[in-house]
This record gives C-alpha cells, sequence and structure tokens, in this order.
C-alpha cells in the first residue's frame, strides 16, 4: 500500500497505526518523528518502526504518507518543522481529536501542501498510553472521522481512508466544524462533568465516605474521570467554543430538571428520564436511516450501525414438527393506536400486551418527540399520560418512523391537524412506500402536505382547521381509513369513509374505548370532529399476524400439534383461518371471549394435509398481512392454489408477490406471478437454499417455516427485521420445534 510512513509522535495512536500497518504488511518502511530517545528505543524494540529522528524534515523526506499525532497544540509547531522535507505527492494526515484547529494550522505552516492535507480523527483509546500500550488491532470496528478541507483533492482523502479502512475502522466524513460541535457533545462534555462532579463530590466533607458507600452507577458515571488529564486541558482549551455551547445547553436542561424536582412535578420529570431512556438508540437508528434492528451495542456498550453490526442470518434445518401451548406477543396494528389514542386522549391510559418491537416503539418514541410523557414499555405494560386532541407540542427535529407504515400512514393524518409543522422520515424501506394514497384524501381536507415524490420523507404543514369529507376509497386500506378518521377528530363537521372492502376496524373499535363515538352504516364509517377521548385501559390481544406463522406451521408439518392462547380473532382479521380452513386446514376454535372491545379465542391447529384453492377476492383485505406465509402452506398443498385482486401485495415491506415467488421458485416450487397475485403449485417437499430477507419481517418468518417440508437447510438472510414485529421468534419458535440458528455472517 505505501513504501514509506512515516509517523509524526510515536504514542498509543501513531504507535497503534505502525504496529497495524506492520502486522498487515501494508507499509516497506516505518519512520518515526519522536523528541525522546527512550521512545525511539521502544518503538524500534517493539519492531513497529525502521528507524526515528527527532529531525521532522528528515524523517518525513521521501514519504508518501505522514501520520501526525502529537498534542492538537503541538500542531502547528511539528507541521512548520516538517515542511522543508515534504515532497509534492506526500500525503499528511493527523490523529488530534478537535479538528478546526487542526485545519487552521495547517493553513498557516503547510500553505503550499493543503490540497494533500487530510484532516482526521480516529475515534479509539485506552486507558493506557504510550506507545508499549499500542495495538495494531486497535481500530477494528472504531471509528474515524476524516475532514478533509475545501482545497482537500478527493484522491488525498481516498488514500487516507483506504488506509484506516486497511486497519479495520469505519470512516467517516464531515465538516472540521461539525466535528467539533459533535465531539463537544458527545466526548468533551461528558469528560467535563465527569471530572467536575468526582471533584465536586470529592471536596464535601468526607469524601472517603462518599467514596466508601459509591455503588456501580457511580463508578459506572464517574470513571472517565480518571482519563489523562493534561491532555483533556488541551482538549477543552482546543475545542473551547463548541465545549462552552454544550456545556451551556447542558446547565440549562440540568437547571430545568432541578426545577422539576424541587417542584415534584413528575410528568416533567418521567418526561425527562423516559425520553433519555430511548433517546441512544432512538437518535443512532434516525441518523443512520436505519431500522431501529440495526442499531446494536457492541461490546463496549456503545452503539455500532449497520453496516458493522450483526444482521444476522436464521439457518433453519429441514423437517420437525411443532408441539406446544404458547402465547404469542401482542397485536402490532393495536399497539400503534394504544399509544396514538392515549397521548390525544386526557387523562392516563393503561396498556397491556404491548407490542414491544421496533415498529410499536417508533410510535412511542414519535409522541415522545411531541411531548407526551410515556412509561415502559416493560413486560408489555405501557402508560400514556395524554395530553388532549390539541396538547401535543412541536417536536425538535423530523420524526423518525423507522420501518412503520402505520406509524407513518396514521400519523399523517393525525398531524394534518395539528398547530405546528412536521417532517417525517423512515428507513431505507419506509422511504420507498407509496404515501400519496393518504396525503390526497387528506389534501381535500385542507391539510398541507408534501410527499417526496410520492414517498417519504413527507413534510405537513399544520392546519387550525380541517374540512370535513366524504370519501370513497379507491383500494381497502385501514391504514388511509384510519388517517382519515384522525384528521376527522380535527374537522369542523363529519367526516366520512366508504371502503369497497371491510378492513381492519381497530381505530374504530378503539375510538368507542376512549369514549369518542363513531358511526357505522354498511361500508360507511363517520364521525364527528371537535370531541374528547377519555384515557382508558387496554388489554392488547396477541396478533394473528404473528400467529398465523404458526397456524401454518402446523398444519404443514406432519406430527404436529400446536395451542395458540388468547389470539385476536376480529372478524376483520381472521381472513387467514378461513383460507386455511378452506384449504383443509385443521383449526379447533374455543374459549371464544371479548379483551378491551376486541374478540380472542384460543386456537388449537393439528396437522393436515392441505390442498389448493382458488382463494376468494373477498378475504383478500382480511388477510393482507398473512399472504407470504400462505404461499408456503400453497407450496406444501396438492394442487394449485391461485391468487389474484392482491396487487397490494406489491407495496408493502417488500413486493411480496415477487420475493416469496422469487424464493420458492429457488426451493423449485413452480410459480407463476401475476399483476394482482400468483399461481402456486403444490409439492410433496422441495429442496431448501438460500433466500433474501429484503427488510422485510414476514418474508424471514414465512421463509423460515418453510423449511418444515423442505428436504435441506433454508438460510435466509438479514433476519433483524423480524424485531419490527416479533422479537424472540427465533427462540420461541427453536422451543416448539423448528431447528433455527441465529448466524451472524
Ligand atoms: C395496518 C393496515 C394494513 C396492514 C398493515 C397494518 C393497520 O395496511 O397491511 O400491516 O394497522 O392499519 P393497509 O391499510 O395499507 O392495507
Amino acid at each position: 500500500m505505501f513504501s514509506k510512513v512515516a509517523i509524526i509522535g510515536l504514542g498509543l495512536i501513531g504507535g497503534s497505526v505502525a504496529a497495524g500497518l506492520r502486522q498487515r504488511g501494508l507499509a516497506k518502511e516505518i519512520v518515526a518523528g519522536v523528541r525522546s530517545q527512550r521512545t525511539l528505543q521502544q518503538g524500534l524494540a517493539l519492531g513497529y518502526i525502521d528507524s526515528g529522528s527527532n529531525n521532522l524534515a528528515q524523517v518525513v523526506q521521501g514519504a508518501d504518507l505522514v501520520l501526525v499525532t502529537v498534542p492538537v497544540s503541538a500542531m502547528q509547531a511539528t507541521f512548520a518543522a516538517m515542511a522543508p522535507g515534504l515532497g509534492p505527492n506526500t500525503i499528511i494526515t493527523d490523529g488530534g481529536s478537535v479538528k478546526a484547529n487542526v485545519v487552521a494550522a495547517a493553513r498557516k505552516a503547510l500553505p503550499g501542501h493543503l490540497a494533500n492535507v487530510v484532516p482526521g480523527h480516529p475515534i479509539a483509546g485506552k486507558e493506557k498510553s504510550g506507545v508499549a500500550a499500542a495495538d495494531g488491532n486497535l481500530y477494528e470496528q472504531h471509528r474515524v472521522i476524516l475532514t478533509p478541507m475545501a482545497e482537500t483533492q478527493p484522491q488525498a482523502t481516498q488514500t487516507v481512508r483506504a488506509m484506516w479502512q486497511a486497519l479495520g475502522a469505519e470512516v467517516l466524513e464531515m465538516p472540521a466544524d461539525e466535528h467539533d460541535k459533535v465531539l463537544a457533545e458527545t466526548s468533551h462534555l461528558p469528560h467535563l462533568i465527569a471530572f467536575s462532579m468526582v471533584d465536586t463530590l470529592a471536596r464535601q466533607g468526607d469524601s472517603m465516605e462518599i467514596f466508601r458507600y459509591a455503588a456501580g452507577g457511580f463508578r459506572d458515571f464517574t470513571r472517565i474521570a480518571s482519563s489523562d488529564p493534561t491532555m483533556w486541558h488541551d482538549i477543552f482549551i482546543e475545542n473551547k467554543e463548541a465545549l462552552l455551547g454544550a456545556t451551556d445547553l447542558f446547565i440549562e436542561g440540568l437547571a430545568q430538571f432541578r426545577e422539576h424536582v424541587a417542584q415534584a412535578d413528575s410528568a416533567a420529570m418521567l418526561g425527562i428520564m423516559t425520553r433519555a431512556n430511548s433517546a441512544r438508540r432512538h437518535f443512532l437508528a434516525m441518523s443512520a436511516n436505519t431500522a431501529y434492528s440495526t442499531v446494536q451495542h457492541n461490546t463496549e456498550g456503545s452503539f455500532m450501525l449497520d453496516n458493522n453490526t450483526p444482521n444476522p442470518n436464521f439457518v433453519v434445518a429441514p423437517g420437525g414438527s411443532i408441539q406446544g401451548d404458547i402465547r404469542l406477543p401482542g397485536d402490532k396494528s393495536i399497539s400503534h393506536r394504544t399509544i396514538m389514542l392515549g397521548a390525544l386522549a386526557e387523562g392516563v391510559t393503561q396498556v397491556e400486551g404491548f407490542l414491544e418491537s421496533e415498529d410499536a416503539l417508533a410510535t412511542i418514541q414519535a409522541f415522545r418527540d411531541m411531548g407526551v410523557v410515556i412509561e415502559g414499555p416493560q413486560a408489555g405494560r405501557v402508560t400514556v399520560h395524554g395530553v388532549g386532541l390539541h396538547g401535543l407540542t412541536a417536536p425538535n427535529r423530523s420524526l423518525y418512523m423507522g420501518n412503520s407504515g402505520t406509524t407513518m400512514r396514521l400519523l399523517m393524518g393525525l398531524l394534518s391537524g395539528q398547530q405546528f409543522d412536521t417532517q417525517l422520515t423512515g428507513d431505507e424501506s419506509l422511504t420507498k412506500r407509496p404515501m400519496e394514497r393518504v396525503a390526497k384524501p387528506l389534501r381535500e381536507m385542507s391539510a398541507v402536505i408534501n410527499t417526496t415524490d410520492g414517498t417519504p420523507p413527507v413534510n405537513i404543514h399544520g392546519q387550525q382547521a380541517l374540512q370535513p369529507i366524504s370519501y370513497h376509497m379507491p383500494m381497502a386500506s385501514a391504514q388511509v381509513k384510519s388517517a382519515i378518521m384522525l384528521a376527522g377528530l380535527y374537522a369542523n363537521g363529519t367526516t366520512e369513509v366508504f371502503e369497497p372492502a371491510p378492513t381492519r376496524d381497530h381505530t374504530e373499535r378503539m375510538l368507542e374505548g376512549f369514549g369518542y363515538p363513531v358511526q357505522r352504516e354498511g361500508n360507511k364509517i363517520s364521525l364527528q370532529g371537535g370531541g374528547k377521548l377519555t384515557g382508558c385501559n387496554i388489554e392488547v390481544p396477541v396478533d394473528i399476524s404473528s400467529a398465523a406463522f404458526f397456524m401454518v406451521a402446523a398444519s404443514i408439518a406432519p406430527g404436529s400439534d400446536l395451542t395458540l392462547r388468547h389470539v385476536g380473532m376480529n372478524p376483520t382479521r381472521t381472513g387467514v383461518v378461513d383460507i386455511l380452513q378452506l384449504m383443509g386446514a385443521d383449526i379447533t376454535i374455543s374459549n371464544e371471549q371479548s379483551s378491551g372491545g376486541e374478540p380472542v379465542a384460543d386456537l388449537r391447529i393439528r396437522y393436515a394435509p392441505l390442498k389448493g384453492i382458488r382463494i376468494p377476492e373477498e378475504l383478500v383485505p382480511l388477510a393482507i398481512d398473512e399472504f407470504p406465509v400462505l404461499f408456503v402452506a400453497a407450496a406444501c398443498a396438492e394442487g394449485e392454489t391461485i391468487l389474484t385482486g392482491a396487487a397490494e401485495l406489491r407495496v408493502k415491506e417488500s413486493d411480496r408477490i415477487q420475493v416469496m415467488a422469487d424464493g420458492l421458485s429457488a426451493f423449485g416450487v413452480e410459480v407463476e406471478t401475476y399483476s394482482d397475485g400468483l399461481r402456486i403449485v403444490g409439492q410433496e417437499s422441495f429442496s431448501g437454499g438460500e433466500v433474501e430477507s429484503h427488510h422485510d419481517h414476514r418474508i424471514v418468518m414465512s421463509f423460515a417455516m418453510a423449511a418444515l417440508r423442505a428436504t435441506s437447510p433454508i438460510t435466509i438472510r438479514g433476519c433483524a427485521t423480524v424485531n419490527t414485529s416479533f422479537p424472540g421468534f427465533a427462540e420461541l419458535t427453536a422451543h416448539i420445534g423448528l431447528g433455527i440458528k441465529v448466524e451472524n455472517p
């Protein structure tokens, strides 16, 4: 990679780069610029460098890369000392943790070389310093931020980027000022607080007494107060402006918190703490534009994003049978709505059985961002402190919905009637999904909404009052219906929606549960704006859409006998049961009761040979999310199964017609696709193979169940997405008989 690399300042940072380059054979010659003979001797003895000197101009002569890792305060003098030896093509980078001052130093001391200067900051360290502590793998899976200047040529940045990547780092780029601000907030301020807090407490009375009783929390929180004072002194001085800004913000927040405690203002206190609980995860997912599930902890407890994180594969062994008596997670559609309506209600709403999945958490976060205090979720329990129809407050930034289409579409309606503007964003998959189907009718209500070529980001300009409409939906969509009804809460008069076919009616039922009247006559749903919701208690039933995977699994695997408890049996959701029964499935329904305004029942499913059918089109909206797994049932049925009238499947989290057809064909199943459906010819068994998730949770879970009838293992790539609706899927299915293993690629 390099013929000669010069490292100026051979401490932990520079020494680790030298060691890393050496270990990987990336530089023919490594020369160090050092002040002390002792460091030189250590570097030579460790074999990281070939030679060294304190004559910097000489050290850099003939180098193709120079890395300067001296304190930022010494940068300018160091640059000046090495300048006479620099060649026209020598690339110069550094490891300073403050960047604006390095840029300024380079402009002063290296004016003829700016095209080759690439300021950088490796974010890795150890508590020990010096070349003796150097480690050639220090940068593996750590981040390096480069802050190229206007003058820097792209080729130079590319070379430095390649060097860090070769050492295993993830490289990001941003302007120097932004770097300094971000680091002031995320690194410099926490150090300042830790130093200050430990010092303040230590100076109180008998400090030994305090430290004797210091619990783990104190130790963790103040660990960084043992960092090198000289180094941090320099950083604080070098990044003074940005650090002062961050410190002022913090002092203001702290003073507010103090006041809330003084006033015993529980709502405000809980607001701060519940928001803080979820903030780290949320903001990282948001800035990386990924679903929450692709943000994970690394071993040090800090966060890593998408590229370096395990997005596991599922490897499912062929065959087996399903046995058990289980209760699956809560309903996703209903969980979203408990938060939305709970937030708009007056008083407190207590939710049990809440689905703790990524999508539902996105809804919670959005309302926290709009000032609603929400406790939990903890073991399915959530407490929403309602703010009333007009109590939401403007969020500080875009509302991030992750992968959740339901959150985005329903919120478009709800936010159209607020008195503030909002922007809604989502992850890569959500950003491709159509939003005009909701924007269009809302505009007829005089909402001001802009989509981005029909997709997210969506910008909403809040309106004082909306106009009611009478809307005939062109497609059977519960999301469109619900968005219009939520906007209708803010309309002057009666809003009417006509459905072309029945779709899930959770919004209608739950509004009634919150004491808000909704009229339903035939296919017309109407409500009058300006009413009031009253907080209530809700128990969320088990999600029939999650249960569907298990119904199919037990139906296709010989010898299976499975009981699913407390499954939501709302008649607008039970299409999957009807379709499976038409195919000959053995499903017994018992213990039917009502729970929080929704019917529930226990289902017992025993293996039965299935036969192919033509799926009645009127069942399509009632089983809209269950088709991926129904296609697996069809692939195991005798004869052919034909589905039409289901074009909607092409615009779900993935194109579910194409993705399932591709996967099943790869297993050797005969599949023909249509624009609005497909034809599948079932067979006794099929081969396994490898398929992609396409960021779609239901694709993952469907293919996992297909392994029960495969003759070789099925590998599904990219399975973090199951967390959007079903955290713990792999563990649970393994427990009841599926040969599933989670593998990190
Ligand atoms: C949902 C409605 C359906 C469904 C989605 C959840 C809801 O979408 O596919 O998973 O909670 O209202 P459409 O309304 O787009 O059919």
